[in-house]
């Protein structure tokens, strides 16, 4: 693509993405939100928005189909995001990752048991990664969304899940019992894009930067 690409996903944090591009003067012409074209031009010359699955902005933009990306840790977590360079963190989208399990379940008793527990999540690489550094053995099983359900239906002792307000757990009788890791939205760069396209690219970081300085400081 001539230009630049910024690949973004839709959902819950382009409510947060999209007035910070546009303190740093990336306005789309139509709104993602709404329209249904996936390649949307900018009021910036030479610069475009690619919306994505939230998942897939790593991979578009590790191949240099999109040159930037705008992705949650964890995501990036558990793709792995090789060879990205990440310059930002955008501190949007805060929220965590946090192990759940129903309400009044002994969860210190279970894990000290050792039987094997079984874990459902989105991110099994990250609660794989997870369980190991603490030595206790789970069985993962993956899912794909309502992650929420797993423990109820019986599927899973426990889930690793997003959690923002904490509302979703608790409509569900759910409570997090262990934090996994803090996550916010990251600026991703694919390395040649930026050697490549550095006068396009180079703008866009410092524009994007000074934007996440200048919303802290207007929330402060
Ligand atoms: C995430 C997550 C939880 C919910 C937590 O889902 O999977 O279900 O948000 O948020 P809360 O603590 O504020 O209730 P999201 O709405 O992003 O959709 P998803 O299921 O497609 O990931």
């Amino acid at each position: 693509m001539n230009g630049v690409a910024i690949a973004l996903s839709k959902g819950r944090i382009l409510d947060e993405t999209l007035p910070l591009l546009a303190r740093a003067g990336i306005v789309p012409s139509k709104s993602p939100e709404t329209s249904r074209k996936l390649v949307l031009p900018t009021c910036r010359p030479g610069v475009s928005l690619v919306m994505l699955r939230a998942q897939d902005v790593p991979t578009y933009v590790q191949y240099g189909a999109a040159d930037l990306g705008i992705a949650g840790k964890d995501v990036l977590l558990e793709h792995g995001a090789e060879g990205l360079y990440q310059p930002l963190d955008l501190r949007i989208g805060v929220c965590r990752l946090a192990v759940a399990t129903r309400r009044g379940v002994d969860w210190a008793a279970t894990v000290q048991r050792g039987a094997r527990i079984r874990v459902a999540s989105k991110y099994v690489n990250v609660a794989r990664e997870h369980f190991a550094a603490k030595g206790v053995h789970v069985d993962l099983i993956k899912l794909y969304g309502s992650m929420e359900l797993a423990p109820i239906l019986g599927l899973a002792d426990a889930i690793v899940d997003l959690v923002s307000t904490g509302n979703t757990l608790k409509a569900n009788d759910l409570v997090a019992v262990e934090e996994v890791v803090p996550i916010t939205s990251r600026l991703v760069v694919n390395p040649a894009s930026l050697k490549l396209k550095r006068a396009l690219v180079q703008p866009l970081i410092e524009a994007l930067g000074a934007a996440v300085d200048e919303r802290a400081g207007a929330i402060a």
